[in-house]
């Protein structure tokens, strides 16, 4: 999150006085205008907001019929949360390598795919958006689901479109740590009505039936689900902060241009697949050793970070992952469910080399929309001293 202050005060001020903080309600309808909002700004027919950025994913998953017996592809380089996702709705997480763009490699989801193969998870990591001309085309030709976690890019682009609304459904986050806040939240985002139908039911399944009329135009048998419901005081938040986003977002792509063209006859840029798109909130470094990365990253004043180092991001310290603990009580856990027996994958430390690497030779540099003139350029002088030694 980078900017909260009075106006989202104001907006929770608002909704307590109001003493309606159920999402159904006949008062402020925060949370019913916070998701036509998103429709609105993100250009997607469906958006359900609600509690958590996992929640959107595991309701997406769920609604695609994802379960035991199918396999979903999963970058090497994210969040534990994607690969948990996937465990949540019953599949195996099937783990492929990350290519030099940092985010999920096509030519390695093209090789993972088998006959159980039911989604792919494309990860927009750090705001990076992934190739997704290409992986929207290897689930064409395979007839796969794209579930996009857009959960570190809220509001980035890829080639005009918001990433996201890309594949088939597409999750965002709303946590302390992302590009707009809710404390937390996440949305899911979709054009198909068959899967916002089945994830509304999911997401708040005991809730759904009874209140307001969110049935009304559902064709889905009510079916047991979960509890991600928000409230009031979330949805007012967050409508705030999607008043802030594309003013955070063009600061800091401002911010990172103009330091990317201040350095760029020094240092390698991590390529992208799409320079004017992403959250430009992340300046990536690549190094030809992890040596000589480490060494810029401590470097006086550069507050550097190797993402080797970014714990559960990284696929070898997925531990519950990694060990197939998939529940607490076994005849839950998708790793040892008979349907899933000819699918177990074999995890191991050294499955995703190249992703390794490249995590090891990459130097992050965090960049913040308010910053000034001054502090820019103390960043570009710090960064190209640095990059002198
Ligand atoms: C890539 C990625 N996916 C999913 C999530 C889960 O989001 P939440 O914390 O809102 O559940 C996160 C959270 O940090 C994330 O970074």
């Amino acid at each position: 999150m980078f900017r909260i202050g009075k106006e989202e005060i104001d907006a929770v001020t608002r909704v307590i006085e109001s003493k309606q903080l159920f999402k159904i309600n006949k008062g402020l309808r925060e949370t019913e205008h916070a998701e036509e909002e998103m429709r609105e700004i993100f250009g997607a027919e469906h958006a359900l907001f609600m509690t958590s950025g996992h929640a959107a994913l595991v309701s997406a998953l769920i609604a695609m019929g994802v379960g035991p017996g199918d396999e979903v592809i999963v970058p090497a380089y994210t969040y534990i949360a994607t690969a948990m996702a996937v465990v949540a709705a019953g599949a195996m997480p099937v783990i492929v390598e990350a290519d030099e763009t940092l985010t999920i490699s096509p030519e390695a989801i093209e090789k993972s795919i088998t006959k159980h193969t039911k989604a792919i998870m494309p990860v927009h990591i750090q705001g990076f958006p992934c190739d997704m001309d290409a992986i929207t085309a290897i689930a064409k030709k395979h007839g796969l689901f794209v579930l996009e976690d857009a959960c570190q890019a809220d509001g980035g682009t890829y080639k005009g479109k918001r990433l996201g609304t890309i594949g088939t459904a597409g999750a965002l986050s709303f946590n302390y740590f992302k590009v707009i806040s809710a404390g937390e939240g996440g949305a899911l985002l979709t054009n198909d009505k068959s899967i916002a139908d089945k994830a509304l039911i999911y997401h708040d399944s005991s809730a759904v039936a009874f209140f307001g009329e969110q049935l009304k135009d559902v064709n889905v048998e009510p079916f047991c689900g979960n509890e991600y419901r928000v409230g009031e005081i979330s949805s007012a938040i967050l409508r705030v902060q999607l008043g802030r986003m594309d003013g955070i977002l063009d600061d800091l792509k401002r911010v990172k241009k103009t330091v990317v063209d201040a350095i760029s006859d020094v240092a390698t840029l991590v390529p992208t697949n799409d320079p004017d798109g992403g959250c430009a909130t992340t300046l990536a470094l690549r190094f030809d050793t992890e040596a000589e990365a480490r060494a810029f990253a401590t470097a006086e004043g550069v507050n550097g970070t190797v993402p080797f180092d970014t714990g559960k991001h990284v696929y070898t310290n997925w531990t519950p992952i990694m060990n197939k603990t998939g529940a607490l009580n076994p005849l839950m856990d998708p790793f040892k469910m008979e349907a899933n027996k000819d699918i177990v994958p074999d995890y191991r430390a050294d499955m995703c080399p190249k992703t390794l690497d490249y995590l090891s030779r990459t130097v992050y540099m965090m960049m913040n929309p308010d910053w000034t003139k001054e502090e820019i350029d103390a960043k570009i002088a710090v960064i190209r001293k640095a990059l002198a030694k």
